[in-house]
């Protein structure tokens, strides 16, 4: 007799975006407001990092409302049923509580039906390696739509005191929905990671750590130790600086794309100093338009790739099906780079 053979799942042969949709959180944090907190000036943030203001959540905007509001836009651009989801992936080092994930809430609240739902770590990369594990389940059959979600509320792990850190990250929602598409929308995605620099940018101390901490001090239960994130800035800088433009190198070489035939060059927004760095170094022309969304943003982690497509796509600075080079790369450190058509 024959050994029973298993069935295996068969997916679309190729994949896209079909839609993107952001969440910006009402108010506006200026550098005059960050330099009541840390000796600065606005001058110094704006040539160093880029960032004129970023935008910080109120208690209502939540990491799940957040969420909620950009993936319906990008659904609504999509054309699809939320129920026609299968499977809603978030990107977030900012969701406050080990478990649940905070996917199956929003994918509850979406109407996502039964879709698996699940959380991934991977800070600034987090939208890039939700577009290749996104882009793998759609094609080898796992689902036919996915969610993917960078999501971030930097300010709760921001310590206001940290003159390194405090002018940097912001909060915010970025969404994609990617499907089935007749031609190849997504390339290969350039992912990796360097554990040897798990140092570089991590929160302070653990929770388990912090609460030791705090109850040996105040008693048990006591809740004012709060673990906020520390990044060794010139190491970050210069890892990216060097190491990234080489990994965008590969993300085109692996598309079989050059960067003259690029519509748009969206980088994770950490510092403008170093996406000019990349720019220099991938020799993009001129001609090839740049995401500069860090001057209103700030540093959203997750979701400052597809806040920055949205923003690009919004403003009429790219157009839908232009190709776009994305890269992130942050806390881990991680990186995830890839052509994609854009939706
Ligand atoms: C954080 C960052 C903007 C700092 O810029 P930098 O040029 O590296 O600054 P340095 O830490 O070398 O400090 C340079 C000087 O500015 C001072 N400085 C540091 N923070 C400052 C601040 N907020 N305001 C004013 N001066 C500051 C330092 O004390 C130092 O002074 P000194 O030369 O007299 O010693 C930069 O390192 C960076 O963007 N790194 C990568 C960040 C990133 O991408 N993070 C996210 C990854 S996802």
């Amino acid at each position: 007799m024959s050994k029973p053979q298993i069935r295996p799942a068969t997916g679309a042969q190729f994949s896209r975006i079909l839609g993107v949709g952001g969440y910006r959180p009402v108010r506006v944090i200026p550098n005059a407001e960050v330099l009541e907190w840390i000796d600065s000036s606005d001058e110094w943030i704006r040539t160093r990092s880029g960032i004129a203001e970023r935008r910080w959540a109120g208690p209502e905007e939540t990491v799940a409302e957040m969420s909620v509001q950009a993936a319906g836009k990008a659904i609504a651009q999509a054309g699809i049923d939320p129920a026609q989801i299968g499977g809603v992936i978030v990107a977030t080092v900012s969701h406050l509580k080990q478990t649940p994930a905070i996917a199956t809430e929003i994918a509850q609240r979406l109407g996502c039906g039964t879709a698996p739902a699940f959380d991934i770590s991977a800070a600034c990369a987090g939208f890039g390696y939700g577009l290749g594990l996104a882009d793998g389940m759609i094609r080898a059959g796992g689902a036919e739509y996915v969610l993917v979600i960078g999501v971030e509320r930097l300010s709760d792990l921001t310590d206001q005191s940290d003159r390194s850190t405090a002018f940097i990250f912001g909060d915010g929602a970025g969404a994609a929905i990617v499907g089935p598409s007749d031609t190849p929308g997504i390339g290969k995605v350039i992912w990796g990671s360097d554990g040897s620099q798990k140092d570089v940018i991590s929160q302070t101390q653990a929770w388990d750590t912090a609460f030791a901490k705090a109850d040996a001090v105040n008693g048990p239960g006591d809740e004012t130790k709060w673990p906020a994130l520390r990044m060794e800035g010139q190491t970050v800088f210069r890892w990216a600086v060097w190491e990234m433009a080489k990994v965008a190198q590969q993300a085109l070489d692996a598309a079989g794309i050059t960067a003259d035939q690029l519509g748009a060059f969206i980088p994770h927004q950490a510092n403008m100093r170093i996406t000019d760095a990349m720019i220099k170094a991938l020799k993009l022309p001129d001609s090839v338009p740049v995401a500069r969304d860090i001057s209103e943003t700030g540093n959203t982690s997750a979701a400052s790739i597809p806040l920055a497509m949205e923003r690009m796509l919004e403003s009429g600075e790219a157009r839908s099906g232009d190709l776009a080079l994305i890269i992130g790369f942050g806390a881990g450190l991680v990186y995830a780079a890839a052509v994609v058509t854009l939706p």
